[in-house]
């Protein structure tokens, strides 16, 4: 189930941005005590943000948030482009949990803004979030570096553009 973020989640949000394995490609962990500290009695609670419940518990999340326009990758020339994340916990890696969090996400925005694309950058080395955004229908854009890395950088729409 798809829902927003509630107090209870607090401790699996901490769990997520703690774990060196989920942070492996995406800039690192973070130490646990700082976040016992900062992290708000509501985490992540805004518009964009879904946390995934599995059987009453939080799983992991998925958002949709604008690009930022000062980064590069971008398919519009505005930019500005709605993005797509996730971050699971390990312990549900592996169950398809992603891959139909992230679809029905994407089914929700293409019935609201069904003529905007969605983008995705990820690193390339990231072989599970390659997999899910292939899985998913993003297709190449650009490769770039960023981050000390290469980037993937994708695009999905629902609308099938033809000739
Ligand atoms: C990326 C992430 C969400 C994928 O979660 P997941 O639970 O493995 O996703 P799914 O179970 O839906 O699997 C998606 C596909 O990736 C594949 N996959 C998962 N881990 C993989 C790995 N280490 N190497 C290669 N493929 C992998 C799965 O097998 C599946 O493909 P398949 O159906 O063809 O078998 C998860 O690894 C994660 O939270 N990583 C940390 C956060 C992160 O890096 N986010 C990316 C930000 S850009």
């Amino acid at each position: 189930m798809l829902r927003e973020s509630e107090p209870r989640d607090r401790p699996e949000i901490i769990e997520l941005f703690a774990s060196p394995e989920v942070g492996a490609y995406i800039g690192g962990s973070r130490p646990r005590y700082q976040l016992e500290r900062e992290v708000p009695e509501v985490p992540m609670r805004r518009p964009g943000v879904f946390v995934v419940d599995l059987d009453g518990a939080m799983i992991g999340f998925v958002q949709l948030d604008r690009r930022d326009t000062e980064r590069p990758g971008h398919v519009r020339p505005e930019a500005g482009e709605a993005e797509l994340g996730y971050m699971f916990l390990p312990a549900a890696w592996g169950c398809g949990y992603a891959t139909e969090a992230c679809a029905a996400a994407l089914d929700w925005f293409a019935s609201t803004r069904p003529t905007e694309p969605v983008v995705l950058c990820t690193q390339s080395a990231n072989r599970a979030s390659m997999r899910l955004a292939a899985k998913l229908g993003f297709t190449e854009v650009e490769r770039f570096h960023e981050y000390g890395a290469e980037q993937w950088f994708g695009a999905w729409s629902s609308v099938t553009l033809s000739g």
